[in-house]
């Protein structure tokens, strides 16, 4: 129980912590300076603002929800700040266990990803596992650029090192974007684009199937000691706020 909680509240209040302090010594000398306000210190005020409605509409909504949570869903989603999983599908705090960073992968030596899985799935015991990628992707644009240049799996960002954290985090998807070359060559960029997001979130989908956690899970619901867990492929489209399904869930069998 400890762990549940600790785990949803203390990175919310060091960032709190950090953002007020931040905002008590930069805030007033920039606003002293420049009569707008400053985009760390919006956010402390739409906090402020959303606290006290959500109190309004219900007053136990803190207290509940304080004491642990108790989420059906994972979602593996892109850091891409049009995609808030929470704003997107109508959901309140609660609802959602999230991991998001570039292009929604969770490579299976990943301990960040995967341990988010692990837990959802052994420990809160989540129903859907959910990848969202998003189309206009830079990051998969950025390992379908390379893989189209024939640049290595390694060097996808030409202006970045090679050992630097941005070309090792993308390695695996330009890798799979190179093993998909033939068929993203024959088609315009905006095109091809949109199918290496889709084929990303199927690999994705797939990958996460074949996890330990995943395949505990599906023995569990086989055999008739633990609940139904599906994973599911999907793709919000920026330019219309739509979700796509790919229609690509997978259980047990
Ligand atoms: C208030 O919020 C809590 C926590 O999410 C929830 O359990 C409860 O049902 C809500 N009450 C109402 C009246 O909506
Ligand atoms: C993708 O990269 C190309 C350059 O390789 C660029 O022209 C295009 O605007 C990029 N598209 C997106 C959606 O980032
Ligand atoms: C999928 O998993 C395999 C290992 O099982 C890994 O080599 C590959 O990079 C992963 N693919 C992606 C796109 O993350
Ligand atoms: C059912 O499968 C789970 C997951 O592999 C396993 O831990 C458990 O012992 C199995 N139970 C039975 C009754 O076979
Ligand atoms: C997925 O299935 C739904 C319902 O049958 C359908 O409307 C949708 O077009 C399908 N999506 C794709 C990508 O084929």
């Amino acid at each position: 129980m400890f762990f549940r909680n600790s785990l949803s509240l203390f990175p919310i209040i060091l960032l709190a912590t950090a953002l007020t302090s931040i905002v008590n010594v930069e805030g007033h000398r920039l606003s002293a300076r420049q009569n707008k306000v400053d985009a760390s210190e919006r956010l402390l005020q739409g906090n402020a603002q959303w606290a006290a409605s959500t109190k309004k509409d219900n007053t136990t909504f803190f207290q509940t929800s304080a004491k642990g949570q108790d989420p059906k869903v994972l979602w593996y989603g892109c850091a891409d700040s049009r995609e808030p999983e929470s704003v997107i599908t109508n959901s309140i705090p609660g609802d959602i266990f999230v991991h998001r960073n570039i292009a929604n992968q969770v490579p299976p030596e990943d301990a960040n990803s995967v341990s988010v899985l692990e837990y959802a799935i052994k420990h809160l015991k989540v129903e859907h596992v959910i990848i969202a990628g998003h189309t206009n992707c830079g990051g998969a644009n950025a390992s379908l650029s390379a893989a189209l240049a024939g640049s290595s799996a390694s060097q996808t960002l030409s202006d970045e090192p090679s050992a630097g954290a941005l070309n090792k985090w993308l390695e695996p998807l330009t890798e799979f974007a190179l093993s998909q070359k033939s068929q993203l060559s024959a088609k315009s960029n905006s095109d091809a684009l949109t199918v290496l997001v889709e084929e990303n979130v199927k690999k994705q989908v797939e990958n996460v199937s074949n996890s330990e956690a995943i395949q505990a899970a599906w023995q569990a619901e086989t055999n008739g000691t633990g609940r139904a867990v599906r994973v599911h492929g999907w793709v919000y489209d920026l330019s219309t706020g739509l979700i796509r399904d790919l229609n690509v869930t997978r259980g047990p069998n």
